[in-house]
């Protein structure tokens, strides 16, 4: 293939991506964002395999082949909900790639490049690696984090932004070595940042609470896509340049956007725990949540629904640990069916994932029109009969404004509590992700359906399909 269809290629892979990132951004036409993205690789893949650069197709097939083996592998396997675990393994290949290429190109003994070009080069490739490997290290922590091999709780050394700052001034001061450095002899301080960055991923991550974790895990990405983007500028291929930007912006705006929804700042959260310091999942009185939980039954919960007239739903990772999204559209049609006026209210960092909320219902075939954001929603739970919780803790938490003590205090919630009755459901009193008490479950409008919120919402939706099947309208008679 000839440079200029190459160049032909890789725009219009741009073109694609842009597309694809436009099309992600609704829930309605995610599915041709897709299929966009899809379509700009599979380009972009072709068009690098046939240019003239790939002059032996034996080293890049034994390397593709079992790349893209495992990872259709992988990627079809993983549950919904282990997502930003495979987010986080893969950002860390994607660090790993950043040094290594680095590396690799400092070492290439005929660059050709001399003067303010050899300069540009050696701090492309200076910040590459370094990027590369916080990405890398960092992204390893967060995966542990995530699957619970790690401690979620955030590590909290003394002096731990000094030792950030002096891993920093470290990094400049070899990188002034580096630049200094003629030939390769520069690679023993490129190799000692590398560690030096490394240890500052893992403490920059380690240092970040559990609460925090989906803003690290999109800023992860970011890293990912500026570190593609550095090794764009190393190997001169301008479509990795332009994808790592993309990816890079996209995912600092995504994190700015969730810190906003979290009401983190986004400073604070990225340089590893600035000001949740004295945080702590208790009041700091020492006080628990007073007073005593009301359990509720299947019945009476079925009883609650054919008494209300309005609906709101608050869905959170127990529903999608318990695939119970399908069940749940099925009670929501039948309520509709019969004049409720349910509806979902969807806070922006429920479940483990942006957006997996989202997702679960739109699988369910659930009416986007009805699954509304929270700023859109919690007006709305003043006039509202009964909210089912189903699997969301910290979302609920009303602790979050009342309790400035508490880890998760200022991060705007989805307030149900001022419904005129509260059902969740949940397994047992155990905390949420933020391993914070939840005063909800002790008001008086709150009652606690306790269980698989599978069992319990499929018991739910058997007994009034057999209303509405006997009745043809399971709600006329209570009104
Ligand atoms: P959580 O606060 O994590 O609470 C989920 C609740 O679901 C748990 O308390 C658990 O209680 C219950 N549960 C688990 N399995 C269940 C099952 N089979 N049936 C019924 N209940 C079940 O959920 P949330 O309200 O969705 O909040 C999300 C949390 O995750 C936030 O702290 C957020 O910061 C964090 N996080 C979010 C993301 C993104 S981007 N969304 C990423 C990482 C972390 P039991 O054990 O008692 O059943």
């Amino acid at each position: 293939m000839t440079n200029s269809l190459v160049t032909v290629a890789y725009i219009a892979a741009s073109a694609l991506f842009i597309l694809s990132l436009a099309g992600l951004s609704n829930q309605e036409t995610a599915r041709k964002g897709n299929v966009y993205g899809i379509l700009g690789m599979v380009i972009a893949l072709g068009a690098t395999a046939l240019s003239a650069e790939v002059t032996s197709y034996s080293t890049l097939l034994a390397v593709v082949v079992p790349g893209a083996i495992l990872g259709a592998i992988v990627a079809s396997r993983v549950a919904m909900t282990s997502m930003p675990e495979l987010v986080a393994i893969l950002h860390s290949f994607v660090g790993l790639a950043a040094v290594l290429v680095g590396i690799a190109n400092y070492l290439q003994p005929e660059s050709g490049l001399s003067g303010a070009e050899e300069s540009i080069h050696h701090i492309e490739i200076y910040l590459g690696v370094f990027i590369g490997a916080i990405t890398f290290t960092g992204s390893i922590v967060a995966f542990g984090k995530l699957r619970a091999i790690i401690s979620s709780k955030p590590l909290m050394l003394p002096a731990r932004h000094g030792l950030n700052i002096a891993m920093l001034v470290g990094s400049v001061v070899l990188g002034a070595q580096f630049m200094r450095a003629t030939g390769t002899s520069g690679l023993q301080p490129l190799l000692i940042m590398t560690g030096i960055a490394s240890l500052l991923g893992i403490h920059l991550v380690a240092a970040i609470g559990g609460a925090d974790m989906p803003v690290v895990i999109s800023m992860l990405n970011s890293y990912s896509g500026w570190a593609a983007a550095a090794a764009g500028f190393m190997l001169g291929n301008d479509l990795l340049i332009i994808t790592g930007a993309l990816v890079g912006s996209s995912g600092a705006i995504l994190s700015y956007i969730m810190c906003k929804a979290m009401n983190r700042g986004f400073i604070s959260v990225i340089l590893g725990g600035f000001g949740t310091g004295t945080a702590t999942s208790k009041p700091k009185d020492g006080s628990e949540p007073v007073g005593e939980a009301t359990p509720i039954d299947v019945d009476e919960t079925v009883e609650l629904l054919r008494n209300a007239k309005s609906v709101i739903i608050a869905p959170g990772y127990g529903m999608a640990v318990a695939q119970a999204q399908h069940a749940v559209a099925q009670i929501t049609k039948i309520l509709r069916d019969c004049g409720t006026n349910v509806r979902f209210g969807i806070h922006p960092v429920a479940g483990r994932l942006p957006g997996h909320m989202n997702v679960l219902l739109a699988e369910a075939n659930v009416p986007y029109d009805i699954v509304l954001e929270m700023d859109e929603i919690n007006e709305d739970f003043t006039e509202t009969d009964l909210v089912l919780v189903i699997g969301a803790n910290d979302t609920v938490n009303p602790s979050a404004l009342d309790d400035p003590s508490s880890p998760i205090a200022g991060m705007p919630v989805l307030e149900v509590w001022n419904a005129e009755n509260v059902v969740v459901m949940k397994r047992s009193m155990a905390s949420g992700y933020a391993g914070v008490d939840n005063p909800l479950f002790y008001k008086d409008n709150t009652q606690m359906l306790f269980g698989d919120a599978r069992q319990n919402v499929d018991a739910i939706l058997g007994q009034l399909a057999a209303l509405s099947s006997k009745s043809g309208a399971v709600l006329t008679s209570t009104r």
